[in-house]
């Protein structure tokens, strides 16, 4: 395979729910914020809902697809409380992705391998449905081949380690991403759609372009930090002007 896919981007907003919650306020609303993004070019808006609800709530959820039907990527943990709420919002996607509690963020790829059945008849749940489904994995053949035994439509493998990699060792990361290269090219050849997410950067993200049957990235936290960036000059003229009494 020589020609290139279109990779799409999905952005992911929980980290203005995170901001939001932390002063308990109403802003900064994700919901403008999917807003800004599919205004920018965005493909699709990728939100998490946690067991704990710390960051996207329930309400932004339904929100999110009431205001962009067909945009909403939901990412669930594997669980009943959450496979009942994907049917009733039935957003265009779903991403099913391992969930510890005490976490900081989602720290590795599912173990399809060990629950293979559960995540079969899962996937089969939502895709009757009409929701097209994805497993978060981390980039392992025998995850992968589950993966590909279940009949998810998406695969999408965890970057954490190889983001890590790429800046920390260069001869570690080259073999991660022949690796990663590999088992997308085997996904793609047994018609899975290839995605990535988590960790990545303007840089990792021009890297991995490289690999022709790449289809979509899901990209949050450094999306986020860098707008907050480049986003406080103005704001803080805008503020300096109010302040010299100059409207
Ligand atoms: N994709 C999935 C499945 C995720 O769980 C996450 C958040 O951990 C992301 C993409 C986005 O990762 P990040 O916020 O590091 O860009």
């Amino acid at each position: 395979m020589t020609e290139s896919l279109d990779i799409k981007l999905g952005v992911n907003i929980d980290h203005i729910a995170t901001l939001r919650n932390a002063r308990g306020e109403n802003f900064p609303d994700p919901i403008k914020a999917a807003e800004i993004a599919l205004n920018s070019g965005a493909d699709s808006i990728t939100a998490h809902l946690r067991e704990d609800r710390r960051h996207i709530n329930d309400e932004d959820i339904k929100n999110i697809v009431n205001a962009f039907p067909g945009k909403l990527n939901l990412e669930i943990a594997a669980n009943d409380e959450m496979k009942n709420i994907a049917l009733n919002v039935n957003p265009f996607s779903c991403c099913i992705v391992p969930e510890r509690r005490e976490e900081l963020t989602t720290e590795g790829g599912l173990d399809v391998l060990s629950k293979a059945n559960y995540y079969s008849n899962l996937n089969s749940i939502l895709r009757d449905k009409g929701i097209r489904t994805s497993f978060f994995i981390d980039p392992i053949e025998d995850q992968l081949k589950s993966s590909i035994d279940c009949g998810v439509e998406c695969v999408e493998f965890h970057m954490g380690k190889y983001c890590r990699l790429f800046y920390d060792d260069d001869v570690q990361a080259e073999i991660e991403f022949k690796k990663i290269y590999e088992l997308s090219i085997l996904a793609h050849e047994s018609g899975l759609q290839v995605h990535f997410g988590h960790g990545l950067d303007y840089t990792t993200t021009k890297k991995l372009t490289e690999i022709p049957c790449l289809q979509e990235v899901n990209i949050g936290f450094f999306l986020i930090a860098e707008a907050i960036l480049s986003g406080l000059e103005p704001s803080i003229r805008k503020m300096k002007k109010i302040c010299n009494r100059n409207f």
